[in-house]
């Protein structure tokens, strides 16, 4: 499980820990992670593993992978994500870099080195967290957009190859929820964190439909009507429509 000191990965950890799986948590706070466990360990008496890693450094998936090599992988969560907004010829290369990184590299490499595992031992589930915003482009936050699309995309697809070998592979995406998400966002982004009152979900809902859909091997994952309409609009209307209205979503949001 990535990203799973806080948010929606300390639900996954939850539910995976309340299905006695012991854990392997790998997060970039270590502070947080140590919290994770202890309550972990106490609440369901699994064992809990936990590796302090910044996921968006090139290699680490090596290094995952090495430190976990022997152990059994019944379930892989790549969650960790973070988001950024603003005009990209504005906005922190380093942080774009960053998310680059984190969202397609160690996605895709830890992916390809625990499915290898998986296939042989014709078992398994992967689970990649995208968002409802790869469905289409999305102006004054382009990477994030684009990199979820990738995700999206890249799941989807394996999710064709792997059918009928025992591992399945969902990609899960998700509307606004109320996760420390949007409070980082607008501080990478120099902005103010939206007031907008969206009708933000729980964590703990959301965390919990995706981690129904993974165990029932679905290849995409969307919650709610409002949200599968959501993705599916784009669909329905010229792709310029489809951009331009996400841009004044944006601007909302940043007024
Ligand atoms: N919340 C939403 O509205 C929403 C909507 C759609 C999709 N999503 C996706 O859901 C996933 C989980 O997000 P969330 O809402 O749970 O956000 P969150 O509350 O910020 O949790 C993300 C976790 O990932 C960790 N993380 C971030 N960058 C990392 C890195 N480079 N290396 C290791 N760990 C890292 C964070 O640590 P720090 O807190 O220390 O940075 C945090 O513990 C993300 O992929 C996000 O894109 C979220």
């Amino acid at each position: 499980m990535t990203g799973a000191a806080s948010g929606l990965g300390l639900e996954f950890s939850h539910l995976l820990a309340r299905d006695s799986f012991d854990l392997i948590l790998v997060d970039i706070d270590g502070n947080k992670l140590g919290e994770a466990k202890e309550i972990l360990e106490a609440k369901y008496g699994v064992n809990v593993d936990i590796l302090h890693h910044d996921l968006s450094t090139p290699q680490v998936a090596t290094k995952i992978y090495a430190a976990v090599k022997g152990r059994e992988i019944e379930v892989l969560i790549n969650n960790a994500g973070f988001g950024l907004s603003g005009f990209f010829s504005k906005t922190n290369w380093q942080a774009e870099e960053a998310m680059i990184q984190l969202h397609v590299l160690t996605l895709t490499h830890l992916t390809k080195l625990i499915l290898k595992d998986m296939l042989e031992k014709k078992s398994g589930s992967i689970m990649n967290v995208s968002s409802l915003a790869a469905f289409q482009p999305g102006p004054l936050m382009a990477v994030y957009y684009a990199t979820k699309a990738y995700i999206l995309s890249f799941s989807e697809a394996l999710a064709n190859e792997v059918k009928g070998t025992g591992v399945t592979i969902t990609v899960f995406c998700p509307g606004v929820t109320k996760t420390g998400f949007q409070g980082k966002a607008a501080q990478l982004s120099g902005s103010k964190e939206s007031r907008i009152n969206f009708r933000t979900i729980s964590p703990q809902a959301v965390a919990l439909y995706g981690y129904i859909a993974m165990q029932a091997g679905k290849p995409v994952a969307i919650q709610g009507f409002q949200n599968k309409l959501t993705a599916l609009l784009p669909r329905f209307v010229t792709r310029a429509f489809a951009v331009s209205m996400v841009r004044r979503i944006q601007e909302k949001l940043r007024e």
